[in-house]
């Protein structure tokens, strides 16, 4: 049992601007700090592009993730990084007061801050902020991170094992499959696909891989295959070896 797990954390869409230029990422590490004046601190890893924007500009937004949001929000701005894609393509977002982007659809408000003083953390910068506005969206319950871990996690990695072959091309459809699905291969219909978890028994080279040490990181599900390096970084969410667990012995 890891007990950091056990503590309570919310998650937050971390906002920053820097000119033109509009990222964000997921946060858990958004805590109150004193009420009056409101400060609050945000942790932040030093390899982020956000945590880069944060320090260059001194300013950011941070918005409160509800119960309501989908896995989508969180690996969209959680697991990829700004330096490679725009996050707020096609999302619908709101401009804040001190002019930084918040996503609306599973958000129930947000903070924006001002960067009052910085403290080095090592591997983080902790950003400790002034509150300069804030914004509710809806009154509703703010999503704790045991929650995203024990629901939305889950139900990932649980739509990730079910997968579909395609009986005439081979194609292999992951997830659940809607029952208008054509094989985007040979355009056949749902009737043609079989479950593919008994084809994968068969299957030597997927047993051999299964069978190998391998590490789950347990902030954003990435899995690392072999011995894992004391110095290891997530390629996606940037943690380090400190938030791997072994998950084959
Ligand atoms: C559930 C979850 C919680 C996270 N918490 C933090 C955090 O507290 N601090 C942090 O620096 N990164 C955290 N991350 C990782 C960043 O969101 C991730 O590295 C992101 O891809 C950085 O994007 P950027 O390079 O565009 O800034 C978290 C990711 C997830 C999925």
């Amino acid at each position: 049992m890891n007990l950091l797990f056990k503590i309570t954390y919310g998650l937050y869409v971390l906002s920053a601007r820097d000119g033109d230029k509009y990222n964000a990422c997921i946060i858990n590490t958004l805590a109150q700090q004193t009420s009056n004046p409101e400060k609050l601190s945000i942790t932040v890893n030093k390899l982020t592009y956000t945590h880069s924007m944060v320090q260059k500009t001194g300013f950011c937004s941070c918005a409160v993730i509800g119960n309501d949001a989908t896995i989508d929000l969180i690996q969209g701005f959680g697991m990829r990084s700004g330096r490679e894609v725009n996050k707020f393509d096609g999302i619908d977002a709101a401009s804040t007061n001190n002019g930084c982007l918040v996503p609306i659809k599973g958000i129930i408000g947000y903070f924006d801050l001002k960067v009052i003083e910085e403290i080095d953390m090592g591997s983080h910068t902790m950003f400790v902020c002034e509150a300069t506005d804030k914004v509710v969206f809806k009154d509703e319950v703010a999503m704790t991170y045991a929650y995203y871990r024990a629901n939305l996690l889950k139900k990932k990695d649980q739509a990730k094992k079910e997968a579909y072959i395609c009986t005439i091309c081979g194609y292999i459809h992951e997830g659940p499959i809607p029952d208008d699905f054509i094989c985007p291969i040979c355009k056949k219909d749902k009737s043609f696909f079989a479950p593919y978890a008994e084809e994968k028994k068969e299957d030597t080279s997927i047993k051999e891989d299964v069978s190998k040490e391998s590490y789950y990181c347990t902030v954003c599900a990435y899995v690392h295959y072999g011995p894992i390096p004391d110095d290891i970084i997530c390629p996606i969410c940037k943690h380090g070896r400190d938030v791997f667990v072994q998950q084959n012995k």
